[in-house]
């Protein structure tokens, strides 16, 4: 089918087409976020989960949601190597600039501005990397001590008495955070602790690796009582269902059931999987609906593995991650429960490629998800042969 209008989306944050399974997360983030808006104790939200899972997408689609709600959002990605003052601060000084365009937040935005001005003047000096934009002169004695600590709270809570000024919440959506060292976390926690106790309207909404929980409790001891820790894992048949056909639905196209079972399958559920086998599966297709197919397709199956089916998934959404994942960053490989032939499936993105490969990234200190190397070169999964039917083959 015509591969202009494919509506699938794998990629890293990309947005897919149907955003399925998580609408309970979602609700649970806004009515926290409400509840910190109105002064009512709620705790800042960690999404744990391994690559591909979709944090990134759920992060962008709650700020977006608070956002349209009146909030005010900061949105950080932690890159590796840099400084959390340096990633906070250009951030944090737009919000106080929308902020102190607020009538009733003006003066105190404008005390946010002068914190962020003794704040980036004071650290410069340790974090190389900060650079900042002064709107105003600093204010001696507000958060131009010098240490991390102690300057990252106070300039939090005058930001948050800005936003607070105007019934609003100042959020910070942060991706990525198991990059930020953990003695950075460490003030990041003390600062969003003391917002809480002052009931000023600051929160966090991190997403991050399955080692991030770790890095939470090793920075502060209290970490595990002021986030709610929410383990992202693969979606469930439903979900999974759903954000396979729905998108194809919305463009009249269908998957024959046998189909969609078989992508199901070999997906596990996880997200990115599905997105790759949903554009896959419409790039081949010569018409809908999209069949399994395995009788009048040509060479090797593209999108092919056999086996007993799914392994039991890993953890899921609100739930407990699995001792295993508790243990270790739960990344290390799977028991095998079904063969899979590896001539069928050494061109193909699957769940337990991507699992060993990310387990190999951990162990060489770069956690990511390596989509696996094609050992066939004319048949990669992004180029499907022109002559290939639609074919899913279970
Ligand atoms: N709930 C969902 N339903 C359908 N597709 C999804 C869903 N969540 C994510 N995806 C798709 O999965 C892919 C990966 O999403 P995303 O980049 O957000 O994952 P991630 O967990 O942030 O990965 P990483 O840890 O590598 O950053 C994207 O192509 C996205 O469109
Ligand atoms: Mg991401």
């Amino acid at each position: 089918m015509d591969p202009i209008t494919n509506p699938y989306a794998p990629g890293a944050g990309a947005p897919p087409p149907e955003l399925a399974g998580r609408d309970a997360l979602i609700e649970q983030v806004r009515i926290a976020t409400e509840r910190v808006r109105i002064g009512r104790q709620a705790k800042s939200v960690l999404m744990i989960g391994l690559r591909g899972v979709g944090k990134t997408v759920l992060l962008d689609r709650m700020r977006s949601d608070a956002e349209a709600a009146g909030i005010e959002t900061l949105r950080i990605e932690a890159p590796e190597g840099r400084s959390l003052p340096a990633m906070l601060a250009p951030q944090l000084r737009l919000a106080l600039l929308r902020l102190s365009r607020r009538e009733k937040a003006g003066d105190l935005a404008a005390r946010g501005l002068r914190a962020l001005a003794g704040f980036a003047k004071s650290l410069k000096l340790k974090f190389a990397d900060l650079e900042v934009g002064i709107d105003l002169e600093p204010e001696p004695g507000l958060a131009d001590n010098g240490d991390l600590e102690h300057d990252l709270q106070a300039l939090l809570e005058a930001a948050g008495e800005a936003a607070q000024a105007v019934g609003t919440v100042l959020a910070l959506y942060v991706d990525e955070l198991q990059y930020v060292p953990e003695d950075q976390l460490a003030p990041l926690i003390t600062a969003l602790h003391r917002c809480a106790q002052r009931q000023v309207p600051v929160m966090l909404v991190g997403a991050g690796l399955p080692q991030l929980p770790g890095q939470m409790g090793r920075a502060k001891s209290y970490a595990e009582r002021l986030f709610a820790f929410h383990f992202i894992g693969p979606l469930d048949a439903t979900a999974a269902r759903d954000a396979l056909e729905v998108p194809a639905a919305a463009l009249g196209v269908r998957f024959e059931p046998a189909a969609t079972e078989a992508i199901l399958r070999a997906t596990e559920g996880y997200p990115y999987f599905l997105q790759e086998w949903g554009k896959h599966a419409w790039d081949v297709a010569p018409a809908s609906p999209i069949t399994r197919d395995d009788r009048t397709r040509p060479g090797p199956a593209p999108l092919r593995r056999r086996g007993r089916g799914p392994r039991p998934q890993g953890h899921r959404d609100g739930a407990h991650p699995r001792a295993a994942d508790r243990k270790g960053h739960g990344l290390e490989p799977q028991p095998r429960r079904h063969r899979v032939h590896r001539a069928d499936v050494r061109c193909l993105p699957a769940p337990d490629h991507a699992r060993r490969g990310l387990a190999r990234g951990v162990r060489a200190g770069r956690p990511q998800l390596r989509r696996p190397t094609p050992r066939c070169s004319s048949h990669r999964p992004n180029q499907p042969r022109a002559s290939t039917k639609a074919s899913i083959t279970a």
